[in-house]
């Protein structure tokens, strides 16, 4: 699994660390900030991207779910002298704010920032004890609630697809023996929980806890359905020229990426059997043909970084195609709706 493991960086001994930003030259290159040009951040954080693309002469606006960002960012904000604009908002929410056809770039640093980890209130890492939470927006369905209200059968599947965990069943089953007893409240609960029930082997390298907590991360913020609308919202709000820029660190996310790009810069369709149909014209082109990915010494000095990939693409003068969520791979897992999220 080419999961985030973002929770083995927390190890570190001390206060929380500061978010360093992934891929930054790499997203810079891709991006192509230059003065007069106004850029999308969708996912602010500490304001890395922000900061280096407001360097390269751009305006900013910047969006961020969590409350805890927006209020750490107003410093830049001021100090900005209105070329960044904060808006608390999920990035999905992108044409709500800008217009059509309006940007020269988007980018995209999908998952959760170092602060937002480290912060054991936060109940994102099973390393730090604290409220079992990871809502990134700190409203709404919480993990506690999926863990103790949810069916069996959805927590499996949530565990089973967005965490690619083995022992989904057998988990799942043990967190509703347990939750009759005892609800389940901390990081540490479920952890330990996990930790009895799962089976070790010698070449397991993770805490049997990391895919269930990422998981849980996953579906509580509906990261990845957030992802699918946000692309086909930015294929509308950027200018033709304009650049789309995405970071991912898993696989699941890499892959909507992925399916998106080659739809809308897909090649020809039909083959030498089929007559061609009607071929769509490409809205995007590839930037790069490959995903980047980080070398030796940014995994070696910022372990998030592991399982970074990038992929980006210019907008054409296309007119933006149909949203259609079918044409990517993005899991139906709605249960959400009977716990009253
Ligand atoms: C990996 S951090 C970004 C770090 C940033 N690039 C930097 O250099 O500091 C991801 C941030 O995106 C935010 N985020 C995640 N999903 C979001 C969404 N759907 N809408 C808005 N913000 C989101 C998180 O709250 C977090 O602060």
């Amino acid at each position: 699994m080419a999961a985030d493991m973002d929770d083995g960086e927390t190890d570190v001994q001390g206060g929380p660390v500061r978010h360093i930003p992934v891929l930054l030259r790499e997203v810079l290159a891709a991006l192509g900030p230059v003065p007069g040009e106004t850029i999308v951040d969708g996912t602010f954080g500490a304001g890395g991207y922000t900061a280096a693309i407001l360097e390269a002469g751009a305006d900013v606006v910047a969006f961020d779910r969590d409350p805890d960002a927006i209020a750490a960012g107003a410093a830049m904000v001021e100090a900005s002298g209105g070329s960044l604009k904060l808006i608390h908002a999920r990035f999905s929410e992108l044409l709500d704010h800008v217009e059509e056809a309006s940007l020269d770039g988007v980018v995209l640093d999908i998952g959760v920032s170092s602060m937002q980890i480290d912060e054991a209130e936060r109940g994102f890492s099973f390393m730090r004890d604290g409220p079992l939470d990871m809502r990134m927006g700190q409203t709404g369905v919480s993990a506690a609630d999926v863990v103790n209200r949810a069916k069996p059968s959805d927590m499996t599947r949530i565990f089973g697809i967005l965490g690619e965990e083995r022992h989904a069943g057998r988990i799942s089953r043990a967190i509703e023996a347990e939750r009759q007893k005892t609800p389940f409240e901390t990081t540490r609960q479920l952890a330990g929980l996990i930790e009895k029930v799962s089976p070790r082997r010698p070449q397991d390298k993770i805490h049997p806890a990391t895919r269930v907590f990422q998981a849980l991360r996953t579906y509580v913020n509906d990261e990845l359905g957030e992802l699918a609308r946000t692309l086909f919202a930015a294929e509308r709000a950027l200018k033709p020229g304009g650049r789309l820029v995405v970071v991912s660190f898993h696989s699941l996310e890499d892959r909507i990426v992925k399916r998106f790009f080659q739809d809308r810069a897909g090649k020809a369709s039909g083959s030498r059997h089929l007559p061609m149909v009607a071929e769509r014209q490409s809205s995007f082109t590839m930037i790069g043909r490959q995903p980047v990915t980080a070398g030796d010494e940014e995994c070696a000095t910022n372990p998030r970084a592991r399982s970074a990939k990038l992929r980006a693409g210019r907008r054409t003068d296309v007119p933006a195609g149909k949203a259609d969520a079918d044409i990517l791979p993005v899991p139906n897992l709605a249960a959400l709706a009977a716990l009253g999220g």
